[in-house]
């Protein structure tokens, strides 16, 4: 019990330091501590092309006009980084299982992509990246696993020991788990896309530090632009922060879920390696994961 505090204790406080750090790095209070950081993020960008996700039009109108009331409380999309919008609101009785599109996908011919062609250009954009620090110690970067047509897509935090030595995500104890979880889910690896929010590992498999995600954003966006899955399943808090730009903590932001730029369904749920160390929250995981196929319409 002493030790659920402590641990999580420990997580608000990582939280903490990286949303008070996520403002630095997107100059919304300019913290001091590290100036020059995304300057240099904006600097690398400039010199290589802006990657398309940074480019992005904002979402066309639909023809059929959705109906948007139960969405009427959702903020509009802010600026990067915090696209985030919470489906449910304060004062409604229960939160929706599912989890409808505000607006329908813009048609691939919609989506203006002028750097990458594919997905398999992307990657091998990515492979020789030296955008942040993490290349430095990388073996290689390890881009995605499944394919472009996946409807559902698994982000963690980023490349362990052995997804670097392989130059695939989650093949390591993490990732068995999460194979498990996949396969519980009745989905099959076609159905499935799996990436991280950085593709370079960093040294010590600690977290990545915001201006390392900053760097790799823009891919990850693009990816998803290509990808234009139909649910997002982030796997804890680093994958959280890093799609939606929120820092509660994973153990108050999961189970509910909330919008990416506005209009894919994200579900925040435990890093699978947190599983391992935590076979209890398994329960809660299984929880998470119904709500996904329940919004797939995989269940009654
Ligand atoms: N953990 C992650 O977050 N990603 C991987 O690819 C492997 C372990
Ligand atoms: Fe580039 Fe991302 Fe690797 Fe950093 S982590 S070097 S931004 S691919």
């Amino acid at each position: 019990m002493e030790d659920d505090v402590a641990h999580e204790l420990l997580e608000i406080v990582r939280e903490l330091r990286a949303h008070v750090e996520w403002h630095g790095v997107s100059g919304t209070i300019g913290l001091p501590r590290d100036p020059g950081a995304k300057a240099r993020v904006e600097a690398f960008w400039r010199e290589h092309a802006a990657p398309p996700a940074f480019e992005e039009a904002p979402p066309a109108p639909s023809r059929d006009a959705p109906r948007r009331a139960p969405l009427e409380a959702v903020a509009a999309p802010s600026a990067a980084p915090s696209p985030a919008a919470p489906l449910d609101r304060k004062d409604s009785p229960a939160r929706p299982v599912r989890a409808p599109r505000v607006s329908p996908a813009p048609s691939p011919a919609a989506v203006h992509l002028p750097k990458y062609g594919s997905l398999d250009e992307l990657k091998e954009a990515v492979r020789s990246c030296t955008a942040c620090a993490l290349h430095e110690q990388r073996t290689q970067t390890v881009f995605a696993r499944g394919t472009g047509s996946s409807r559902v897509c698994f982000v963690g935090e980023g490349p362990g020991a052995e997804e670097d030595a392989q130059g695939e995500p989650f093949v390591g104890a993490a990732g068995q788990l999460l194979d498990k979880m996949i396969a519980a889910m009745g989905l099959g690896r076609d159905e499935v896309y799996i990436c991280n929010i950085v593709k370079c590992r960093p040294p010590n498999n600690r977290r990545p530090e915001p201006p390392e995600i900053a760097a790799c954003s823009g891919y990850l966006r693009a990816q998803l632009q290509f990808l234009d899955p139909e649910v997002i399943i982030a796997l804890g808090g680093t994958a959280v922060s890093g799609l939606l730009g929120l820092t509660e903590g994973i153990t108050r932001l999961r189970g509910t879920f909330r919008l990416y730029q506005g209009r894919i369904p994200v579900m925040p749920t435990f890093h699978p390696a947190y599983l391992l160390r935590n076979p209890g929250a398994k329960r809660e995981v299984w929880a998470d994961l119904k709500a996904v196929l329940a919004h797939l319409g995989r269940v009654s």
